[in-house]
């Protein structure tokens, strides 16, 4: 069967009563033993992708520095349809040291595009028309870039959007022993969510690994399994 996508990893640190931030955006949840676990599943893909949001809110690196060394960098993407990402953000501000791609949408102004293009090592990818069209995206970045494993690192409308379009082959999530409560925090899905319990998607169990009071979840699609 020819391949329409890359591999694609959904990854996220979520609490007990499964937040992956708390209203006031804090979203530090997993220990230093899962951030390491973490770098060293990020030198396993060719991509890490995440939204807008979570670049405002984070400000995240996206590198490996806590995985062993000697490994490929894998090429960070953000999924940004109006191009408004800031000049001083840690993604572009290492643009020039680990490879960049920013997704964008046709609605991006033309001024934005341009701020973009001034960008030596960052790639502009337009798909779709006022969001990214996640399922183009992902046929483009196989077949153009031939990239093979993506690891989607969040946020909550992202992972929704890789869910409700089927759009994902594993999950890997770190429950940390933390409850934040409340109506304004930040789940790990958002989005229309789905009616039926029927209608979720199919999982099996792989693995659970327990890191102290941590547990990490490693669900696959049958198909995989
Ligand atoms: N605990 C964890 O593991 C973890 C990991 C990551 C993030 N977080 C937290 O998650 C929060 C951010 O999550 P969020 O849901 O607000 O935002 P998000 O998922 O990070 O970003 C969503 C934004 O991405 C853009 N986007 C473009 N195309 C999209 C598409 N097809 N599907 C979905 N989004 C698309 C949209 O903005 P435009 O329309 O402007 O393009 C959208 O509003 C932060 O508080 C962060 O700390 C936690």
């Amino acid at each position: 069967m020819v391949k329409s996508k890359p591999y694609i990893i959904l990854s996220a640190a979520i609490t007990l009563d499964g937040k992956i931030a708390t209203k006031c955006g804090d979203a530090k949840i997993s220990s230093h033993k899962d951030k390491i676990r973490l770098h060293n599943l990020r030198t396993t893909v060719d991509g890490i992708l995440i939204g807008i949001n979570t670049v405002k809110q984070d400000d995240p690196l996206l590198t490996i520095r806590y995985a062993k060394c000697g490994h490929k960098h894998p090429v960070r993407i953000i999924l940004d349809s109006n191009g408004i990402i800031d000049h001083n953000t840690k993604i572009l501000k290492t643009s020039t040291k680990f490879k960049t791609i920013i997704v964008v949408s046709e609605k991006i102004p033309q001024r934005n595009l341009n701020r973009l293009k001034n960008y030596l090592n960052v790639d502009i990818i337009m798909s779709g028309k006022k969001t990214v069209d996640i399922k183009q995206l992902l046929r483009h970045l196989l077949t153009k870039y031939s990239m093979q494993r993506i690891l989607v690192e969040g946020g909550s409308k992202v992972n929704w959007s890789f869910i409700n379009q089927n759009l994902f082959d594993e999950l890997i999530i770190t429950v940390s022993p933390y409850l934040v409560g409340g109506t304004r925090s930040i789940p790990f899905l958002s989005g229309t969510g789905f009616p039926n319990i029927a209608d979720s998607p199919t999982l099996k169990l792989k693995s659970i690994t327990r890191l102290e009071d941590e547990v990490v979840l490693n669900y696959v699609r049958p198909c995989h399994f």
